[in-house]
């Protein structure tokens, strides 16, 4: 085989595994609730990042809230972030701010999980939950 069917080959490999690639990724509107929305905002607005992490990125004095509204449950999210424990502050939030900052975790929550052992590798590299 010559240089010039190499490289054709190799050109043709790459772009049936990217083609391949891009079609079995997950299909997502991208479209979120308003109440989602300005739960984003409450948590940026009262820092919850600097201490909780959301797909291990933030802060880490408080644990990783990414799954915490599956595990704990609404009630518990609820109850700390209004009287807080001995190291989280309580946040006086009204009732309509405490919904949307639950309406966010749950919508975190939902777009998969942050603990990565237990993903599962494919025989293609990619990862499934
Ligand atoms: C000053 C740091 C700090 C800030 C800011 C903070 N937290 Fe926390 N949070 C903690 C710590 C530390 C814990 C672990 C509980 C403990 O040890 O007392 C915690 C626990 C939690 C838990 C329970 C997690 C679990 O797995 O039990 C939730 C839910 C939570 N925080 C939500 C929030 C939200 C929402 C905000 C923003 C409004 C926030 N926190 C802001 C420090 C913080």
């Amino acid at each position: 085989m010559n240089k010039g069917k190499i490289i054709w080959l190799m050109v043709i490999l790459f772009l049936s595994y990217t083609a391949f690639l891009y079609a079995s990724l997950p299909s997502d509107s991208g479209i979120i609730s308003t109440s989602v929305y300005s739960g984003k905002q409450i948590w940026q607005k009262n820092n919850c990042g600097s201490c909780h992490q959301v797909y291990g990125l933030g802060g880490y004095l408080g644990p990783d809230l990414t799954n915490v509204y599956s595990t704990k449950g609404e009630t518990v999210i609820r109850s700390l972030v209004q009287y807080g424990t001995s190291v989280m502050p309580s946040f006086k939030l009204d009732e309509k701010d405490l919904n949307d900052l639950v309406m966010y975790l749950k919508s975190v929550d939902a777009s998969g999980k942050s603990d990565p052992r237990s993903f599962k590798i494919n025989y293609d590299g990619s990862i499934s939950q």
